[in-house]
């Protein structure tokens, strides 16, 4: 029997009583439990379900498994650092894996991004770099400098300052009061576009920051919170322009300028990261996701050393807290032995390269689909794609839930988000594997009611 067997033995219970303890996060549990979908393992580009059914990973899990599941030389680390080291306190001891994981970091971050907070996730993350905006402006003195700026259909995890400064409604109105937040427009084209990667027109839709600037004054204004593209509402590529016009407005009114890369960073866009992608460097940069393969749990704020330095003389005596801030779980020793070598395989894999020179064919292939049944709008950039499904009467969420689930059937996963479905294929994917998912695509729009 080998390792994948063993899992598989004896067959998981489904029966409604066995999975009812088990409350699942952004899930229709209802639904779920009576279709249960469970997986039972994953290797390469795969996964098995508990009836021994594979799925092609449509998705790279939840974009973070660019490398293929189960890569020997990431279990074999995680092996080893569990049998050495399984856990250090995160607070005021430290152990070597997680500074030589940041200066590997910032190696691949923009010039002056260079001081890396880590954290245990991508919600994590956003709000980590909310409030060390914010602490950073008190520091400086200016204590009024509070509210954010995100953007509409924007997604930062799922805390309280994530989802004051995300964009979709859904995941905040049932949650009351947040931190104040105002939002620029999103920037996603009319349903019917179908703009191949960057859209041309749409730059002058950053300048409804100075809007928002002349309505709340710079004086109170802490940062601006943007993904380099939106992942989570369907792959909103940022136009020509306007993210170097949102430098600009931020550098200009002395407002900090936030990039949330959990999807972006290490890999997605074919670069290191979106920052290096479209060419603009923001303040702070976030990521999570990618940078273990997704095989642990970990996220980083990286930060300007300015801002690091602003905290670092404020500190008062050096024994005392900079930054009251921090995780049980930050750079956990197994998260960064994992971190570590799936740079290392990003690397080996040619990783970035092979996003490049996949990306040319996945867009010919993802615009294929215009003209299909029900294909409202495809957007892309590098190894992904969002594409809109034109509503059921009443009901914008219902088709794409009805092709995700038929995609199952046909051994394909993908993500269904809102009206859309979400596409983000491994790096390591052949071109065949990418043509077979979007063939099955279409044809699962073609026989959607
Ligand atoms: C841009 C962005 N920020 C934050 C998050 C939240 O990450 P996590 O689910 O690890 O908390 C996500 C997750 O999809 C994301 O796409």
């Amino acid at each position: 029997m080998n390792a994948t067997d063993a899992w598989l033995q004896p067959p998981p219970q489904t029966d409604a009583g066995h999975l009812a303890a088990h409350w699942m996060p952004f899930s229709g549990n209802r639904e779920f439990k009576a279709n249960p979908r469970l997986i039972t393992a994953a290797s390469g580009h795969y996964f098995t379900m508990s009836d021994g059914k594979r799925l092609f990973d449509g998705l790279s899990g939840l974009w973070c498994t660019g490398l293929g599941h189960a890569r020997p030389e990431i279990v074999e680390a995680i092996a080893k650092q569990a049998a050495s080291l399984d856990y250090s306190p995160a607070f005021q001891f430290g152990h070597p894996l997680s500074f030589e994981l940041a200066n590997r970091i910032v190696e691949r971050m923009p010039a002056g991004l260079n001081r890396v907070f880590f954290t245990g996730s991508g919600s994590e993350s956003a709000d980590t770099s909310l409030k060390m905006a914010r602490a950073y402006w008190r520091l400086k003195g200016q204590p009024a400098k509070t509210r954010f700026i995100g953007r509409s259909k924007g997604y930062h995890g799922v805390n309280f300052g994530g989802i004051s400064v995300g964009g979709i409604a859904a995941n905040r109105k049932l949650y009351g009061q947040g931190v104040e937040a105002d939002h620029l427009p999103h920037t996603q084209p009319p349903a019917g576009s179908f703009f191949r990667g960057m859209p041309l027109q749409g730059a002058e839709l950053a300048d409804d920051l100075i809007t928002l600037i002349q309505l709340h004054d710079a004086s109170t204004i802490a940062a601006v919170i943007v993904e380099p593209f939106s992942g989570s509402a369907g792959v909103i590529v940022p136009p020509v322009g306007y993210l170097q016009r949102l430098r600009e407005i931020c550098t200009a009114h002395g407002i900090l300028l936030i990039f949330d890369e959990v999807i972006t960073g290490f890999g997605r866009t074919g670069h290191w990261t979106g920052a290096e992608a479209f060419g603009v460097t923001p303040d702070i940069l976030n990521v999570a996701k990618q940078i273990t393969n997704g095989v642990q749990p970990l996220g980083a704020v990286i930060a300007k050393q300015e801002i690091h330095d602003t905290f670092m003389a404020a500190g008062g005596p050096e024994y005392m807290l900079e930054f009251p801030h921090g995780y049980t779980y930050s750079a956990h020793p197994i998260a960064c032995a994992s971190a570590l070598v799936t740079l290392d395989l990003m690397e080996q894999d040619n990783a970035l390269q092979r996003v490049r020179e996949l990306a040319p064919s996945f867009e010919r292939s993802v615009h294929g689909l215009r003209g299909v049944r029900h294909v409202a709008d495809i957007r892309n950039y590098g190894l992904a794609a969002g594409i809109s499904v034109e509503s059921a009467p009443g009901e914008p969420a219902k088709r794409p839930y009805e092709i995700a689930m038929s995609m199952v059937r046909k051994g394909f996963y993908v993500r269904y988000g809102g009206d859309t479905i979400q596409l983000a294929p491994p790096f390591t994917s052949s071109v065949r594997e990418i043509d077979s998912l979007l063939d099955a695509l279409a044809q699962t729009f073609h026989e959607t009611a």
